[in-house]
Parts: structure tokens; C-alpha cells; sequence
């Protein structure tokens, strides 16, 4: 909503409260978190009829590079609807920071309600962030995190916890490995990282990395990126699979990366789910039909339906509460062959 018309209704508010003999309440669009950031909305999803009063936000996404992320994004863009009281200003980052930056900026001088991002590497914010503090503009981060020293730049953070994630895998690897009887062997893995600086990459290598130090019998052949995507992930698998005759594990940061090595260990002539194991990140539904057909073992979840979340935070703010939870962590869990077929039906994305 425009500042000049967020100004006027709050002057005619006021007016007519106290010419009922009221005492002026607080505008509902006084957010305030531990930092108090102030906003100019005053609309709430009670205001849906009315397109001046929809709250406007400007969502900066990572881009279009995973499965994942289609879920996320579809999920921002069913929630954020003039039905529920919003008006949804969404530019595709295309992986790319300068690209988010820059739609950051446009979000501040159209003079949004509310900024959401989801970083696509976590350095680099502060400049940015602080320029939408200085408008004004409460930030939502969302999925990934910022590595910033003042985090009073945003209001709220929810998203998955990426280090649990991996050490969930290892986890569900070492336990997979002693009921085949293998907890002795050497074990060879090869592993598919994501977009190097992401949180979830940062998060999942550490989860990972402290399972192997905490198993002498892994052995981490090679980490390299895949960027998150399937093409990558296949193109990275192939040439692994060409380095090392003796591969026992593919852990990938995401589905996509894992259904790319999954072609890549066909082509190669071995069997996926057999001859190498292969543990992924996000569970997605390809990646639940993938465990029924037996190639892939275990997908890590990763949950990316934070539309209605965000939306949670939004409604807080507006309603000038105080955040509780200024970091939120989503549950997720974990899924293998085992429980691919009946889980299936309820996934959502
Ligand atoms: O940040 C979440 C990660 O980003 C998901 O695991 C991946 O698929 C996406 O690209």
C-alpha cells in the first residue's frame, strides 16, 4: 500500500476513534519483534475485498533449479493471493545473488509491505538488508539463512534444518549398513554437493562430514558441487564414475542431483539402489517413485511448503506481537524402500 494512503487511513482511524470517546489503538501494521521494525501496511486478510487494502509482498526467490523449489515457489503462490488478503510481488532470482539484490531494491521503491528471501548464498547481505531496514520494510527470510552480524536485518527466519539433515543420512546410512552386515567395510562414498555458500549445502556438508569422521570405515573419494540440479548432478556422477572404479555411496544434496547420478549409473551399466547406494536430500515425490522402483535408498526430507509460514510471521507482525520464534525450524523426516509405498499417498509435494 502507498505511504501517503497507509497515512490517511490512519489519520481518519484515529479521528473517528477518538470522536467516539475511544482511545487511539496502535496501527496494526506496528510490528514488533525484538526490533520493532515498523511497516506501512495497515491491511489484513479481513480486507481481501478491497485490492488497496492487500498487504503487498515482494518474494525474492533462488530461481527454478530444483523440483524443490517448484514446490516452494507454487507454495508462496497459492498462499499469497488477493484472497487471503495479499498481493504477491515474486521475481525469480535464476540463482543468481545480484539478480536478487536487484529485485530487493525494486521491492523497496515500490514500497512494498513486506520483503521475503530466500538467499541463494548466505554472504553478501548486509548492505541490502539494511537499505530495506532504512525504508522501513520488515524482511522474512525464508529456506535459507544470511550470515549477517546484525540480525536485527530481519524479522523471522523459517526453513529446514539443514545440519540435521545430514547427519540424519549418515545416520540412516550406518544403521542400512549394519543390517546388511557391512558395519566393518570400507565404504567409498562420493558426494554431490549444492550450490557452495547455500545453507543447505553448508548445512548438509557438516551433518555429512561428521558422520564420516565419526565412521572410520568412510572414506569421502571427492565432494564436488551439482548446483542443485539435475543436469549438473548427472554431468559430475559421469565423471566420478569414470575417476573411481569403486564407489559404494552417492550422497546428494537434493533429489535432482540424485535422479542426474541415477541416469548417469544406468548409463555406466550399474544398478542404482544395488551396486551403489544412493541417499538424497528434499524428498520429493519423484524421489518417493524412484525408492518404490528400488533406485534410490533414502530421501532426507526438506520441507518447502513455507507460503502459509511466512503468511504466520506476516500475521504476527501485523498484528504487532512479538516474534517468539524468530528462528523456526520445520519438522521433517526421514524415508527409505521401506516406507516409500505408503508414505506416498500423503506427500504434498
Ligand atoms: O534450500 C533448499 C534446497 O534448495 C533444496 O534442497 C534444493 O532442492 C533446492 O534447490
Amino acid at each position: 500500500m502507498k505511504k501517503w494512503l497507509s497515512f490517511l487511513i490512519c489519520a481518519m482511524m484515529v479521528f473517528s476513534l477518538t470522536a467516539c470517546g475511544g482511545s487511539a489503538q496502535p496501527s496494526s501494521s506496528a510490528a514488533s519483534t525484538e526490533t520493532a521494525a515498523p511497516t506501512e501496511s495497515t491491511a489484513s486478510t479481513n480486507d481481501a475485498d478491497s485490492s488497496d487494502a492487500l498487504i503487498v509482498v515482494g518474494y525474492a526467490q533462488v530461481g527454478a533449479e530444483s523440483d524443490w523449489r517448484t514446490a516452494n515457489t507454487k507454495s508462496f503462490q497459492e498462499f499469497f493471493v488477493p484472497a487471503n488478503g495479499y498481493d504477491l510481488k515474486f521475481v525469480d532470482g535464476q540463482n543468481d545473488q545480484s539478480r536478487q539484490i536487484a529485485a530487493i531494491r525494486d521491492f523497496i521503491a515500490q514500497e512494498v509491505d513486506y520483503i521475503v528471501l530466500a538467499p541463494v548464498v548466505e554472504t553478501g547481505w548486509e548492505a541490502v538488508l539494511q537499505e530495506a531496514k532504512d525504508a522501513g520494510i520488515p524482511v522474512v527470510l525464508s529456506d535459507r539463512m544470511v550470515d549477517v552480524t546484525d540480525d536485527s536485518l530481519y524479522m523471522a527466519w523459517v526453513g529446514g534444518d539443514f545440519k540435521l539433515e545430514g547427519v540424519r543420512a549418515m545416520e540412516w546410512l550406518e544403521s542400512y549398513l549394519a543390517d546388511q552386515g557391512r558395519s566393518d567395510e570400507a565404504i567409498n562414498i562420493v558426494h554431490l554437493q549444492g550450490t557452495i555458500g547455500a545453507s543447505a549445502q553448508i548445512g548438509r556438508t557438516e551433518g555429512i562430514f561428521e558422520g564420516v569422521e565419526s565412521n572410520p570405515n568412510f572414506t569421502i573419494l571427492e565432494s564436488q558441487t551439482g548446483d542443485f540440479t539435475q543436469a549438473l548432478g548427472q554431468e559430475v556422477m559421469e565423471s566420478m564414475l569414470k575417476a573411481y572404479a569403486d564407489i559404494d555411496v552417492v550422497i546428494a544434496e537434493n533429489d535432482n542431483m540424485a535422479f542426474g547420478a541415477i541416469d548417469a549409473i544406468k548409463a555406466a551399466g550399474k544398478v542404482p539402489g544395488e551396486d551403489i547406494i544412493i541417499i538424497s536430500f528434499d524428498a520429493v515425490h519423484e524421489a518417493f517413485e524412484r525408492m518404490i522402483a528400488g533406485e534410490l535408498n533414502c530421501a532426507v526430507e526438506c520441507n518447502p511448503l513455507h507460503g502459509p509460514r511466512v503468511g504466520d510471521i506476516i500475521q504476527t507482525l501485523e498484528r504487532g506481537e512479538t516474534i517468539s520464534n524468530k528462528i523456526w525450524y520445520v519438522d521433517e523426516g526421514v524415508f527409505d524402500q521401506s516406507d516409500a509405498a505408503s508414505e506416498l499417498p500423503s506427500r504434498m509435494y
